[in-house]
């Protein structure tokens, strides 16, 4: 298959270039850049020995992107493309709602157009709201109690694509709800690079340790949890990226949805303390209040993807933070985010890429 990957130079996008490559697919990635990296897909090519093919556009303008992907050809899409961060989406409600939907909007009207049927999205296990089981299972219901535009606009985007699936019978669509993905590839070169503070506890975490941030707080530990801090289902990245290639492989007419999570509950301490003994370095932490909008305990039902997909993950929590680690002690600055450095006199400061490329003085 010769697969789209909307948004493929992100963090989960990259890691499930990879995995295609290697299972002998052709990747076309389309990313604006505004939160991905170029760097990730050349250390994508470096790994695989294979290339990909790279078109900057912006998905919210439907025409610019009609005509830059007019000479590319694919089969299938995987659209990863989307703002992310909780947080901002409460501050910037609109800029999320535009950009995630309409990022989808344009996708669909593309794929009408070029009669390309097979469509797998990421969505989330945001769109349970506060789960009432001890596990969530697919059949849970959605859109209750959610608490920010992020996770309404996932919501909304699995409403759009199941329409537009109905009214074009021939299109196979798969939502793919991820719980909290996590790691890196084992070889360090690729990973999570997430722009400005972490929101997410494993790349904090990875960041207190390497000692770029002082202390990690853990939100909460009032939580009716067996420690008190809140428990997620922590997914292996390349775990997940080999679940996008199984529903690839699986999509048939009509709409499937799959969680896409281990099963298996890590509280915050414990992510701490695992995290610490992969890493050999401590992560001092502070309890802090809690987050607004967090929930005590998230963990999938797997068992669909399981039975259906013939996926399930083979990494455990230990390898992801051994991964992770790997990858923040190469990469302490991410893809080589602008570093000051004051050289002489504090007026003279040269902004540099920490790989040592001066793109700026003044
Ligand atoms: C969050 C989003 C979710 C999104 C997911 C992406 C919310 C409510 N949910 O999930 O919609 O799909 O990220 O991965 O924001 N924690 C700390 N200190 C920190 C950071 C986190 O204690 O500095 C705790 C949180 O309270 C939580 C756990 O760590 O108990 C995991 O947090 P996080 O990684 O942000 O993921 P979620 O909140 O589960």
């Amino acid at each position: 298959m010769r697969v789209l990957l909307t948004g493929g130079a992100g963090y989960i996008g990259s890691h499930t270039a990879l995995v295609l490559l290697e299972q002998g697919h052709d990747v076309v990635v389309v990313d604006d850049l505004s939160n991905g990296n170029r760097i990730a897909l050349d250390r994508v090519e470096e790994l695989t020995g294979r290339s990909v093919t790279f078109v900057q556009a912006d998905l919210t303008n439907t025409t610019a992107t009609r005509v830059t992907l007019a000479n590319t050809n694919f089969d299938a899409v995987v659209h990863f493309a989307g703002l992310k961060a909780v947080g901002e989406s409460v501050e910037q409600p609109v800029r999320y709602y535009r950009t995630n939907l309409a990022s989808t909007l344009t996708l669909l009207d593309i794929m009408a157009e070029r009669q390309i049927n097979t469509l797998v999205f990421s969505s989330s296990a945001t769109v349970y709201g506060e789960p009432q089981t001890p596990l969530v299972a697919e059949t849970h219901h959605t859109g209750v109690g959610l608490t920010n535009p992020y996770g309404w606009s996932k919501y909304m985007n699995e409403q759009i694509i199941t329409d537009a699936a109905v009214a074009r019978p021939d299109m196979s669509v798969v939502l793919l709800r991820y719980f909290n993905p996590v790691g890196a590839h084992p070889s360090g070169r690729i990973g999570e690079d997430p722009a400005g503070i972490p929101n997410n506890l494993l790349p904090f975490i990875a960041q207190v340790a390497v000692g770029r941030r002082d202390k990690l707080s853990v939100f909460g530990d009032d939580y009716d949890t067996p420690d008190g801090t809140g428990v997620r289902d922590y997914i292996h990245v390349m775990d997940l990226a080999e679940g996008h290639v199984a529903a690839l492989n699986y999509a048939s007419c009509g709409v499937q949805t799959y969680n896409l999570g281990s099963g298996v509950g890590t509280s915050v301490l414990e992510a701490v303390r695992a995290f610490e003994a992969v890493s050999n370095r401590p992560v001092p932490y502070q309890i802090s209040p809690r987050r607004s909008g967090d929930l005590a305990t998230v963990v999938a039902d797997p068992r669909l993807a399981q039975e259906k997909l013939k996926w399930q993950t083979t990494r455990t929590f230990a390898d992801a933070c051994r991964d992770a680690w790997n990858w923040q002690s190469q990469n302490p600055a991410g893809y080589g985010e602008t570093v000051r450095v004051v050289i002489g006199s504090p007026a003279a400061t040269v902004e540099r890429t920490l790989d040592d490329k001066a793109i700026s003085t003044r």
